[in-house]
């Protein structure tokens, strides 16, 4: 079993350089597959959630191609199947994207529930009313949604109930292809849906308006092949800016878009930490000295879930007392226990965490109980004192590429081992 092994007390230092963002790969990649031709990918991160779902669009027939270590080639023009049921779709909540892409060139498509991060209830409802609209009848079999029109998909208004990211990015894939224009509001806003619909442009189809309430999609007959580049990771960046904020030190966090950050930015300089942005990176200054301040996770621009669990460990070795409310997830708070086990005072009221905080965490041995969850642990790790052992590493895996060795070139005192 891997675990990794964290001595606390370093500060960091020096520079990290951030990944392709790990939610737009996981829509951009699905979305491949209705795309006539050849597409490269750059700025791929190399990280479990990737390699599955690129191994899933393998199996239903495309040709899958790492050029580098960041560069993936996908012919998916010869793939003739819309069944996808097999484990590894399960294994990644991601996978739902196969079916707004499998719809959207086969009107087809029949796909087993995912699983993924368990943050208590995670609906689909906002998914299958957007195929509906579409025109696409949707049954669900035990785990397996099964979606079909007899012909081609029918342009249509959609008015999500929620701000879904997921329901967003579906009902984009599924609409591009549709006969005539389809509009859907009350969309997410977020970076990684942006991009989505960046990739789909470069790929000859007509999205007009991500990044803001609106999207409109005129649906084209065929999309072809080309070169795209994904964004950098908004959730690891944020992660690097929270760990150099909470351990002290100075990091420049290289290779991001600041303008995606500036709710952290913003909370972090609120705290105490000199935050300065430049065209593509961002430094983090911090005598690891900081002060409690409210936080409330909401969809973009707001300050993200995702980044949730790592500012929670911050704000527990802050001074005096914080208040984070969940604003996305029903429940997100599952980790917290085991921030406790290293000394965090934290109360949980409904969906909100009351902070206060402690001059010290203690190391102990934690186990990840989802992605962030790791990562917030890794950061506890590193501001703790003594040593903390953290299991399950798989979650980390799932997100962050070359994590130990990130943050070990900044210092931290950080080794996977393997008993
Ligand atoms: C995406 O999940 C991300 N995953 C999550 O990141 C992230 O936490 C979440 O968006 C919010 O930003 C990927 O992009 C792969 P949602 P998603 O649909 O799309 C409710 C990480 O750590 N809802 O935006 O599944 C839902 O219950 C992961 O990288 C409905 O009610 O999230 C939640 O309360 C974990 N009905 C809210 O909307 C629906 O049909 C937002 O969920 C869909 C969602």
């Amino acid at each position: 079993m891997e675990k990794l092994k964290i001595v606390g007390g370093t500060k960091l230092r020096g520079n990290v350089r951030i990944s392709g963002a790990k939610n737009a790969a996981v829509a951009i990649i699905p979305a491949v597959l209705m795309v006539d031709g050849v597409c490269v990918i750059e700025n791929v991160p190399h990280i479990k959630d990737v390699l599955v779902i690129a191994d899933i669009l393998s199996d239903l027939g495309a040709k899958v191609k790492w050029l580098q270590d960041d560069v993936l080639e996908i012919d998916a023009t010869t793939v003739n199947n819309y069944i996808a049921t097999d484990d590894k779709v399960r294994s990644m909540r991601a996978s739902y994207y196969l079916l707004g892409a499998l719809l959207g060139r086969f009107h087809m498509a029949t796909v087993r529930l995912p699983g993924g991060c368990n943050f208590g209830e995670r609906p689909i409802d906002q998914h299958i009313k957007s195929f509906e609209a579409l025109r696409a009848s949707v049954n669900i079999d035990y785990d397996i949604v099964i979606a079909k029109s007899e012909k081609r998909l029918k342009a249509t208004h959609i008015y999500l109930d929620v701000v879904s990211v997921g329901a967003t990015i579906n009902a984009m894939l599924a609409a591009c292809m549709a006969e005539g224009t389809t509009i859907i509001e009350n969309v997410a806003k977020e970076p990684h849906v942006v991009d989505l619909a960046n990739f789909l442009n470069t790929m000859g189809a007509s999205v007009r308006g991500a990044g803001t309430d609106t999207i409109r999609i005129r649906g084209v007959e065929k999309l072809h092949g080309g070169t795209y580049s994904i964004i950098p990771d908004q959730i690891e960046a944020g992660t690097f800016m929270i760990a150099a904020a909470a351990a002290g030190g100075d990091v420049l966090v290289e290779n991001i878009i600041p303008q995606h950050m500036d709710s952290l930015s913003a909370k972090l300089s609120e705290s105490g930490a000199i935050v300065t942005e430049f065209e593509d990176s961002i430094r983090v200054e911090s005598n690891g000295m900081l002060k409690g301040v409210n936080v409330k996770t909401r969809p973009y621009p707001g300050f993200p879930t995702d980044l949730q669990p790592q500012m929670v460990t911050l704000l527990s070795a802050a001074r005096g007392k914080s208040m984070v409310t969940e604003g996305v997830w029903e429940s997100r708070f599952q980790y917290i226990e085991e921030l406790k086990r290293m000394g965090a005072d934290i109360v949980i009221a409904d969906n909100r965490a009351i902070i206060h905080g402690v001059d010290r965490l203690r190391g102990a041995t934690v186990k990840a109980t989802d992605l962030r969850a790791g990562a917030c642990l890794a950061i506890a790790g590193i501001i703790a004192e003594g040593t903390t052992y953290i299991l399950d590493l798989k979650h980390i895996d799932r997100g962050y590429q070359n994590f130990e060795e990130k943050l070990t070139s900044l210092g931290a005192n950080v080794v996977r081992i393997d008993e």
